[in-house]
């Protein structure tokens, strides 16, 4: 079985190319779940596509937004932390040894999850200011800017496990992500208010 195919326009009101790929992903992270599909092959392509994507935004599409105002410095920041949490929860994902193991289905679980969670606040906290405040000429310069270095990036190839790591190694040098350490005492910390609260309500309705 070979890959599924990827759209790849060249033109394009930036705004509806971003949120057309966010459906995408959904599509590929569902052939990933399937048992009845090449789940390797819909891994690969979903993984190159998250990578071009999300570099293509950061380079071509925030920081103009940024210059417009339609974002502020915070935003485009938290965007590119929350891109490099899909990184993370990728590399995982392609660490999976097969494609029919716990460990698989699991790392899909945890990429759908931060896939989910990002495309849903991007499309709430950065594309619908850049609708009310960016024209439509500019959305389509960006398009096309967008375009181009997203399909620059699928043509060479973006997300190879070695790919993904090193742009994940680089989040974490430039302080987008702490590091593994500094999030997993956080989780520990969260788990422990997470189990204290369930405690206290459950202490409240016996
Ligand atoms: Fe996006
Ligand atoms: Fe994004």
């Amino acid at each position: 079985m070979t890959a599924p195919m990827l759209p790849q326009p060249t033109q394009g009101d930036v705004l509806e190319l971003i949120l057309a790929d966010h459906g995408t992903f959904e599509d590929l992270l569902r052939e990933c779940r399937r048992t009845d599909r090449d789940r390797a092959a819909a891994r690969t392509t979903l993984a190159e596509l998250l990578v071009a994507h999300a570099e293509a935004e950061e380079s071509e599409v925030y920081p103009t937004l940024r210059a417009k105002r339609a974002i502020g410095a915070e935003k485009e920041e938290h965007g590119e932390k929350e891109h490099a949490e899909i990184l993370e929860a990728l590399l995982a994902f392609l660490d999976a040894k097969g494609t029919g193991t716990k460990k698989y289905e699991e790392a899909l679980e945890e990429l759908a999850r931060v896939v989910s969670h990002h495309s849903s606040e991007e499309e709430l906290s950065i594309l619908n200011p850049a609708r009310d405040d960016v024209s439509v000429a500019v959305r389509h310069e960006l398009g096309k800017a967008w375009l181009k270095k997203r399909n620059a990036l699928l043509a060479k190839g973006c997300a190879s496990r070695t790919q993904v790591s090193a742009l994940l190694g680089k989040a974490v040098a430039d302080k987008v992500l702490p590091p593994a350490k500094v999030r997993a005492e956080a989780d520990a910390i969260k788990e422990a208010a997470k189990t204290k609260a369930e405690k206290l309500e459950e202490e409240a309705t016996s």
